[in-house]
């Protein structure tokens, strides 16, 4: 079993990764974590190239992570909640999923949806609902073709750290011993 994660958080040891570590813990065979923060990647500029089947104009190391999310299993989006929504950083790098939504679509086969998705979402408490972002990365997930996609969220971390909200780490670690079921 192959997970790709994608972490959309800046900060290596917040409340965010506590929950990634959880999942980690957990989750059987390879895990691979890409850090928007941390990636040169460029956004989708929208030149149209892909719609017309050529694939992605933009020419970086997206190629090598379009094979990642092609070949994985599970698939995570892990995020702080930032206006109520995704970190820019993140939503950037998933914008260029955009190539991958027109190759399926230029095939007229669309994604088969057979891989597992995972929502890992932390907020401070400004956000009550959780659900602008859980249904943005839904989206996206679907896009990369996970069907079988479960939510997690820590709210309210200024008081309570993502660390130490035992709920939502044992969410996180049901949803690993679930996909450790369905595509171990
Ligand atoms: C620019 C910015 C915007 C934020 N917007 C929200 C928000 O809309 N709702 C919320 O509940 N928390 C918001 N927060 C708080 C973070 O989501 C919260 O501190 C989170 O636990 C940080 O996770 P991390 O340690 O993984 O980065 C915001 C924080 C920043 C820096």
């Amino acid at each position: 079993m192959y997970t790709l994660i994608f972490n959309g958080s800046p900060r290596r040891a917040g409340d965010t990764s506590a929950l990634i570590q959880a999942f980690c813990r957990e989750i059987q065979g390879q895990v691979e974590q890409i850090d928007a923060y941390r990636s040169t990647l460029s956004p989708c500029v929208d030149c149209r190239r892909c719609a017309g089947g050529g694939g992605c104009v933009i020419n970086d190391g997206m190629q090598e992570i379009y094979e990642k999310v092609e070949k994985a299993q599970v698939l995570v989006l892990a995020s702080p909640l930032y206006f109520s929504t995704l970190t820019g950083p993140l939503l950037s790098l998933c914008s260029r999923f955009q190539a991958l939504y027109m190759a399926r679509r230029n095939q007229g086969s669309g994604w088969e949806q057979t891989k597992g998705g995972l929502v890992l979402l932390t907020g401070g408490g400004s956000t009550k609902d959780p659900s602008c972002a859980f249904r943005t990365s839904r989206i996206i997930l679907r896009e990369m073709g996970a069907g079988e996609i479960r939510q997690v969220a820590s709210i309210g971390t200024d008081h309570l750290p993502a660390g130490e909200d035992e709920e939502a780490l044992g969410q996180a670690v049901a949803a690993a011993r679930e996909f450790n079921t369905l595509f171990a």
